[in-house]
């Protein structure tokens, strides 16, 4: 277990997390290696020896020494802007192992990726693949595809992050896609590798996904048939995980599903939150407990801007105490808030708690869409990062400076 309790402590690895938080103070990321490198083994473990390709969601946690680590296990990644090109390059990714996908790729993006040679473009719809062709056909290039169809499948998890339903702004609608692909096939500087679908995160059921395999075959039959042969199917993210009660598939079921393609086809999955959101925790300290007429709030150093999962999607995550609670602890039930000025600015709510101000908390589960979806609202520096292997600390990222919030801003002379 990455994140385990020893002598009543809370640790990471062979590391107190409570000494972390003294040395790199609070907010902070924490990352285990064993942990990430363990989750990515666990697909790629799966799969054994049926043809298939990682591509880790970049969009999950981009940070370099991550992504390097998942380069060296030889993943490849699933990147959704300009910046995420670079952010995988710089990090040792080979242009070859990306893919590309997004909804709104602008000419740099594409122009950028194919300079790279990224290994598939999933393309959105008609005028991307217009605008696509025409890149390619300047830069003298043959740019390898898939359509990110949308299967019309609803995925059972949060509204905002369920992305194959007929009302969502992503993929093509099945039926219009025969006639991209014929489109596709005849058009110089476009090379057609296959099929790519996401219908959503934090997937916790797997018929959905049955569904969406059987829908993307039915394709590949129609498209085979017209004489378009594909390479590859790619079925989008990966599971969900546990954050509270959950009961996410393994990974074994999860390929089992994912096996009824046929063998001639590689099959291509780009997870992200399985692959870091158990391996992170954000760790934060108590400032202040106060007690209303009808809460009792426990005022933490980290808010919204350091982790906007439970603003944005109401979402829970476990709150841990580092160290055994003192004796002067107030036990409670706690509303855990931010400092920010925004009454949705909450981490947790309504949990029972022994705090006392000064007290340092995890949230656990943090590693995935955390640190990544922070911002400086209020004029908060980001929060470091730190990768925990063994018992060896890295600070994979500095704590934000002031100077790096407003040392660019120009005033009128
Ligand atoms: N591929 C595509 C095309 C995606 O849109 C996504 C996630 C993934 C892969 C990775 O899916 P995963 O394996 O992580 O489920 N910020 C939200 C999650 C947004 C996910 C968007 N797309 C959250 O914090 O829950």
């Amino acid at each position: 277990m990455a994140f385990h309790r020893a002598h009543g402590r809370l640790m990471v690895e062979a590391v107190p997390l409570s000494d972390i938080a003294d040395r790199f103070g609070t907010p902070c990321y924490v990352y285990s290696r064993a942990r990430l490198e363990a989750n990515w083994h666990a697909y790629d473990a799966a799969f054994g020896t049926r043809a298939h390709r990682i591509h880790y969601a970049v969009k999950a946690n981009g940070n370099l020494a991550l992504l390097n680590l998942l380069a060296r296990l030889g993943s490849g990644f699933d990147i959704v802007s300009g910046g995420e090109l670079a952010r995988v390059l710089a990090a040792g990714a080979r242009g070859a192992d990306l893919v590309f996908s997004g909804v709104g790729k602008s000419r740099n993006e594409l122009k950028d990726a194919l300079l790279a040679g990224v290994g598939c473009i999933n393309v959105e719809s008609a005028a991307e693949l217009s605008r696509l062709a025409g890149i390619a056909a300047e830069l003298g290039v043959e740019a390898p595809v898939a359509f990110r169809i949308n299967p019309d499948v609803d995925p059972g998890t949060h509204p905002y992050i369920s992305t194959g339903l007929e009302q969502n702004k992503f993929g093509i609608p099945m039926r219009d896609a025969p006639a991209l692909y014929r489109q596709a096939a005849e058009l110089p500087g476009i090379k057609v590798k296959g099929i790519a679908c996401h219908i959503g995160s934090q997937l916790t059921d797997l018929s959905p996904i049955a569904d969406t395999v059987a829908g993307v075959l039915a394709l590949a039959a129609e498209l085979e048939a017209m004489g378009i042969t594909l390479e590859h199917l790619d079925l989008g993210g990966g599971l969900g995980i546990r954050y509270r009660d959950e009961e996410p598939p393994a990974h074994a079921d999860y390929v089992r599903v994912l096996s009824a393609i046929p063998e001639r086809y590689e099959i291509h999955i780009e997870p992200g939150r399985s692959i870091v959101g158990d391996a992170g925790v954000l760790l934060t300290r108590v400032e202040y407990l106060k007690q209303t007429p009808t809460r009792h709030f426990a005022i933490c150093d980290a808010a919204m801007t350091e982790l906007i999962r439970p603003a944005l999607y109401e979402a829970w995550h476990g709150v841990e105490l580092l160290e055994a609670p003192a004796a002067s602890a107030v036990a409670a039930c706690y509303d855990l808030v931010g400092p920010v000025c925004e009454s949705a600015d909450f981490l947790a709510h309504e949990r029972e708690l022994s705090l006392t101000p000064g007290a340092c908390l995890a949230l656990m589960n943090a590693g995935a869409y955390g640190f990544v979806m922070a911002s400086n609202y209020n004029t908060r520096p980001r929060p470091p990062e730190v990768l925990v292997d063994g018992d060896t600390l890295h600070e994979i990222r500095p704590r934000e400076r002031l100077t790096d919030l407003f040392g660019t801003e120009r005033q009128l002379p």
